[in-house]
């Protein structure tokens, strides 16, 4: 019996493992998502059941964890060396020259290779099982960034095929052009400063404390190097054609070059092809292919003698300053930017470049009719990178930041620590009035059905509305009167306003648009408070009682009720019958029993996952901790529980129950 289910749980593991590389690796999925949930639910399933057959390699892992801690620093077995630059084809010639010399009287081969421009990582396997990822740090030690890395999808936890026994395989993790994208909205949907370009992004989201919330970044790999005592192949093409079959994302984009006319090629190709590709590179790399060559060639003190990197020139434009206009979001927020004389870069006409605060304005010493260079990152939007001095006219005026706003003239205002300049007249300055009924009424908040960006223009034009609430007293012939509105498209929006009542009280809550009140912001609040009369009159000290809500999210908060005309209108809100408490399937779940108590939640359960069991917690009111102090009621220990947080946990005498009295807390 027992043998059946450990044969059921590594036949279900042997299987997500395949569609997982099938569909991030291959990118040929060969189940729909629905097939795929429903054996990764048998796994947990099984999983919870039998803990005894617990692996941390199993697909069922890579949800990540919540547990917070610093990461710990491990001595690379390899130093981990970066590449000598080179910036011109005659460059790449001295580099092919002196390999030549160094190798007299014999043929070598050169591997082009893409240079990925996002964090570097070098992930060690044994017995084909993945058991560190670690940054390069300093070269001669990184972090152990283990779990972070096993949440991402195109990495193998396992092994196929004929892998050595030991090796270690360097790679770079990064984000897709997409995956950057969606992120940085999200971030700026929720008031947050959104990332500079992808690979600030990629390696923001790898250093982050908590893997479950790693998990949520779209991040990749592509691996091109590997290390070790008995590697398949003498040569680097084969290790990696090798490393394919295993599982990898090995990227197709490389080329073995028998001459430096065919270096050459590739060099020019990706110079312009580059811009077609979903993700950032910033250059080529180029590798003698025999490891026998590699070897004999050696290294200096800092790279390779085999290697070297080209890095394209970042195309600049070169154009006209015009203006500089002020922007204000939703949130108050003043962006300025620069309306630039038409210039064509990088396969786009571009007019405009962000120039993000007054600190970047100043430090380039910008004036107006000023020729400026530009560049494209991974960005959209292209920035200034520097200014022509020498052909600035002798009147040029500086430019200055504004300190009134420049739609409704109010005084503007700088958070300190912040480098963004504010707007406060949050009740009655046009864009931030508009920008808040946009933010409430779209898709992942209110999502009204009929009602768009147009009809918003149109109402306020119209004066029919100024805020959120008004929308609830629209009446139909006042529809009717606006510009192409038809009975029944009125009748439409009408419909999805009162659809909207139904809408659950953590996306009301994130649809008032709270600045740092994010989607899953939103849902640990209206979870925690259960009722807005609640969160409303909730202190900073007792926000902060919250899982992962910090002081500045704490402070944005009571900020927010602090002032009055908000709490009017959720009053309104709350007339127009919108949901301001947890429902009652919603309430159902949760309770108060835990009130007050902390948790610390080790080892593996029978009838929950940890992360199920921390769910439970905060449901029913407790708090999750993720190390034991004398502040901890509780070390919740399961089967293979740490011994430092047992001996910890009776040091301070904290007590220590077993998942049966757990349940008897809560029932
Ligand atoms: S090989 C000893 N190959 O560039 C050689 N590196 O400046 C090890 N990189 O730290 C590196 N794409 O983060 C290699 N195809 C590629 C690469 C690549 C990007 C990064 C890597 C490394 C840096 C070197």
């Amino acid at each position: 019996m027992k043998k059946n289910i450990e044969q059921e749980i590594n036949n279900l593991r042997q299987q997500l493992h395949q569609h997982n590389h099938k569909y991030y690796v291959l990118n040929t999925p060969s189940i729909t998502d629905f097939d795929f949930d429903q054996l990764m639910n048998q796994l947990i399933e099984l999983e919870t059941k039998y803990p005894e057959y617990n692996d941390s390699n199993s697909p069922s892992q890579r949800v990540g964890s919540d547990l917070n801690k610093e990461f710990e620093q491990v001595k690379h077995q390899y130093p981990m060396l970066s590449l000598g630059n080179t910036y011109s084809e005659e460059e790449i010639q001295d580099f092919y020259n002196r390999v030549s010399k160094q190798l007299p009287d014999e043929d070598f081969e050169i591997v082009c290779e893409l240079k990925y421009d996002g964090t570097a990582i070098g992930l060690s396997y044994e017995n084909g099982q993945l058991i560190r990822g670690v940054t390069r740090g300093d070269g001669v030690q990184g972090d152990d960034v283990t779990n972070n890395v096993k949440t991402i999808k195109s990495i193998p936890l396992r092994l196929e095929g004929n892998y050595p026994e030991q090796f270690e395989i360097r790679g770079e993790i990064f984000l897709p052009h997409n995956g950057f994208q969606k992120l940085n909205a999200a971030r700026e949907e929720a008031g947050e400063t959104p990332f500079a370009n992808p690979r600030n992004a990629a390696s923001g989201s790898l250093k982050m404390q908590n893997s479950a919330q790693v998990a949520k970044r779209p991040l990749d790999c592509f691996l091109y190097y590997m290390l070790g005592e008995n590697l398949p192949s003498e040569y680097h093409i084969k290790n990696l054609d090798q490393a394919r079959t295993w599982g990898f994302k090995i990227p197709s984009h490389l080329k073995l070059c028998k001459s430096i006319e065919e270096v050459f090629d590739f060099i020019r190709h990706w110079d312009s092809e580059r811009h077609n590709l979903p993700f950032d590179i910033d250059g080529i790399v180029l590798k003698v292919n025999s490891l026998d060559q590699q070897r004999r060639l050696g290294f200096t003190a800092k790279s390779p003698r085999w290697a070297i990197s080209y890095k394209f020139k970042a195309e600049q434009g070169y154009t006209k300053l015009e203006s500089v206009t002020f922007q204000v979001g939703r949130t108050g927020a003043v962006t300025p930017v620069a309306n630039l004389e038409p210039v064509f870069l990088a396969g786009t006409t571009v007019k405009r470049a962000s120039l993000h605060n007054s600190d970047i304005i100043s430090s380039l010493d910008l004036h107006l009719g000023d020729m400026v260079y530009i560049e494209k990152g991974g960005e959209i939007i292209p920035k200034i990178v520097g200014v022509d001095e020498s052909v600035r006219q002798n009147d040029a005026k500086v430019v200055k930041f504004i300190q009134l706003c420049p739609e409704c003239e109010t005084e503007l205002i700088r958070i300190e620590g912040e480098a963004a300049h504010y707007c406060p007249n949050s009740s009655s300055c046009p864009p931030q009035l508009k920008g808040r009924v946009e933010h409430f009424i779209s898709r992942k908040a209110m999502n009204i059905d009929g009602l768009g960006t147009e009809t918003i223009d149109l109402l306020f034009q119209n004066k029919m509305i100024n805020d959120v609430a008004d929308l609830y007293a629209l009446h139909p012939m006042q529809l009717t009167s606006l510009d192409r509105m038809g009975e029944k498209s009125a009748q439409n929006i009408l419909d999805g306003l009162e659809a909207s009542k139904q809408v659950n009280f953590a996306r009301v809550l994130f649809a008032l648009g709270i600045r740092y009140v994010g989607e899953t912001v939103a849902k640990k609040l209206a979870s925690g408070f259960k009722s807005f009369d609640k969160l409303m009159n909730a202190s900073q000290e007792e926000l902060i009682e919250v899982d992962e809500i910090g002081d500045r999210i704490a402070l944005s908060v009571v900020d927010y009720f602090s002032n009055e005309n908000n709490r009017q209108l959720v009053e309104r809100l709350k007339q127009a019958g919108l949901q301001f408490e947890l429902s009652q399937e919603e309430q159902a779940s949760h309770s108060d029993k835990l009130e007050g108590m902390s948790f610390v939640v080790s080892g593996s359960f029978s009838t929950f996952s940890r992360d199920e069991l921390k769910t439970v917690i905060e449901k029913n009111g407790g708090k999750n901790l993720s190390g034991v102090s004398s502040k901890t009621t509780y070390l919740v220990a399961g089967d293979k529980i740490g011994p430092s947080k047992l001996a910890k946990a009776e040091k301070l005498g904290v007590k220590i129950i077993s998942e049966d009295e757990f349940k008897d807390l809560i029932n």
